[in-house]
């Protein structure tokens, strides 16, 4: 970056890595009970180098009562023992480094579980107690307190609001499982800084920082009136204070972060990114987009735009924990994929979403920057759809059975064909049904075929790794027919690309698209036909 001292090439692993994104409890079960832990982790270890990422993203391995998925944490010191136990992580931490890969684990600032131990020591001192200054506790309005202190809506559907017997009302934009923090309070400060530091102290070599935008709140928590700025409770000024504070702890340890802003405005989402603050965020209007060429150029252009002026690399991210598979969402021919609208119920085709997932792997790969995949992502696994008395994402509930929730993206993954559960590892029923075509996917056959979706992640990861022109660096577009895209790993010099620089080229249109001048096609999401790129597929070539 300009203006810093050089540092040395390992230092910067972040800015073009390749981050894998395990969620614990569906990875691979180690002990049989049917939900994924560490001991799966460990024993996978070999499967993730063959795979050839740099780092896990592990979320939450907390102690918790699961009401989201572990994003209620009642204890960041106790890893939950139905994962294993803090040994256990540290182990993991270590063997994986010595591997070569590095661990980031999740933080969630913003909540707590209400079974942690300030929220149970605020819930029993009762009204107007120092315990409950830790919250945001008010008394409710109307004559008798009954209606929630303010209009907020939770993430999750229902009001952000949640009456005690004792008739005060607790924030909590997500579940009620999940009491909102007070960010105001210094104790609050205090000890995330120090959880912070008791997971590097372990090895931890960067944080997901959770909900990163939503920890600090209008202390009058006002009613939110649609378009008021500020916005009470989304990117307040006050949080770039506290990320500067936790910037100073993880450098100090030579660890990163990578927050969750989710904001529409770029202006304002670059802010967290300036160099003393947080070195990455997770890039959500590439994720967002439809399968387009026009769109994905947009975003892309913007996204690299936005983060020029502070120095940080962009993250490319096709799916994480949170929404629908690519496999799906791409199979959805006519309109792609909307946040807004998230489709449910959208007839998906599953072969088309394939050859586009395959197409959008080596986009996402041989973009500037670092990129996430998410678990079962390089099996080409579709979302699964949850029987409706089987679904646990306290999301369905609370948006009144409308939206199905987050589940069938978060089902345990096949390890192999043969294998009761897939080989997920449980001796009794997993926590999430498997569809029945979970063999097919599964990693053992995926391995042995060299046209599944784990061999083209393998072969593009492996060079990825080894060969010049990737991750972190400058690109331009080249020339290519309306319905394609085409770019260089190479400065914008006017002039032809150098020999050996690498070019991709995705057609996204059904004419298939001539190639630019090239002496080698490293690697193709499908075949070519007579030279030529096919529709719904991507390229990789030196000049
Ligand atoms: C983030 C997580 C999501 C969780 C929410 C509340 O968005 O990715 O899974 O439900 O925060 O912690």
């Amino acid at each position: 970056m300009e203006g810093s001292p050089p540092e040395p090439a390992d230092a910067l692993w972040w800015r073009g890595a390749a981050i894998y994104q395990i969620y614990v409890r569906s990875f691979a079960d180690g002990d049989g009970d049917g939900t994924g832990d560490l001991a799966g982790v460990r024993a996978r270890l070999p499967y993730l180098v063959e795979l050839g990422v740099d780092a896990l993203w592990f979320t939450p391995w907390y102690l918790s009562p699961l009401a989201d998925g572990g994003y209620d944490v009642a204890d960041y010191r106790t890893v939950d023992p139905a994962f294993g136990t803090l040994a256990e992580a540290e182990k993991l931490i270590a063997e994986a480094r010595e591997l070569g890969i590095r661990t980031i684990i999740d933080v969630v600032p913003n909540h707590v579980s209400d079974r942690h131990v300030w929220f149970r020591a605020a819930r029993a001192a009762g009204p107007g107690r120092p315990e409950r200054a830790l919250f945001h506790f008010r008394p409710g309005r109307g004559e008798h307190g009954e209606i929630p202190p303010n209009d907020w809506v939770s993430e999750f559907g229902g009001p952000a609001w949640t009456r005690l017997d004792d008739g005060e009302w607790y924030l909590h934009l997500f579940a009620p499982e999940q009491p909102d923090l007070n960010w105001a309070h210094p104790a609050v400060r205090r000890e995330y800084e120090e959880v912070l530091r008791f997971w590097f102290e372990r090895g931890v070599a960067g944080v997901r920082i959770d909900s990163a935008a939503l920890l600090a709140k209008d202390p009058a928590l006002p009613d939110f009136t649609a378009g008021r700025d500020p916005h009470p409770y989304v990117d307040l000024d006050e949080l770039h204070a506290i990320y500067r504070s936790w910037r100073a702890i993880a450098d100090a340890y030579g660890a990163i972060f990578v927050g969750e802003v989710w904001l529409p405005d770029t202006e304002r989402f670059v802010r967290y990114l300036r160099p003393d603050e947080l070195h990455t965020a997770f890039n959500f209007s590439f994720l967002a987009c439809p399968w387009d060429a026009r769109r994905l150029r947009a975003a892309i252009e913007e996204t690299l735009a936005e983060h020029r002026p502070v120095g940080a690399p962009a993250t490319w991210v096709l799916c994480n924990h949170d929404v629908t598979r690519t496999v799906t969402r791409y199979g959805r021919e006519a309109t792609g994929f909307d946040f807004a609208a998230k489709e449910f119920g959208t007839p998906t085709d599953p072969g088309l979403g394939t050859r586009r997932a395959r197409a959008a792997a080596l986009l996402s790969l041989a973009l500037p920057g670092a990129v996430y995949l998410y678990q079962g992502e390089e099996l080409g696994l579709p979302e699964a759809e949850i029987p409706l008395d089987r679904i646990q994402d306290p999301m369905h509930a609370r948006s009144g059975g409308k939206d199905p929730g987050r589940d069938g993206c978060r089902v345990p993954l096949p390890w192999t064909a043969d294998a009761p559960y897939a080989g997920f590892g449980s001796a009794t029923a997993p926590w999430l049904p498997q569809p029945r075509s979970w063999p097919r996917y599964a990693a053992d056959r995926q391995a042995a075929d060299p046209g599944s979706m784990l061999t083209l992640y393998r072969e593009a990861l492996r060079l990825r790794r080894t060969g010049p022109g990737f991750g972190d660096g400058p690109m331009t577009w080249l020339e290519s027919h309306s319905g394609a895209l085409a770019f260089v790993r190479a400065p914008d010099t006017g002039a032809a690309p150098d020999a050996g620089a690498l070019i991709c080229v995705v057609n996204f249109s059904a004419p298939p698209a001539p190639l630019p001048p090239h002496t080698e096609v490293l690697l193709t999401s499908a075949p070519l036909t007579g030279g030529l790129l096919p529709p719904d597929t991507a390229v990789w070539l030196r000049a």
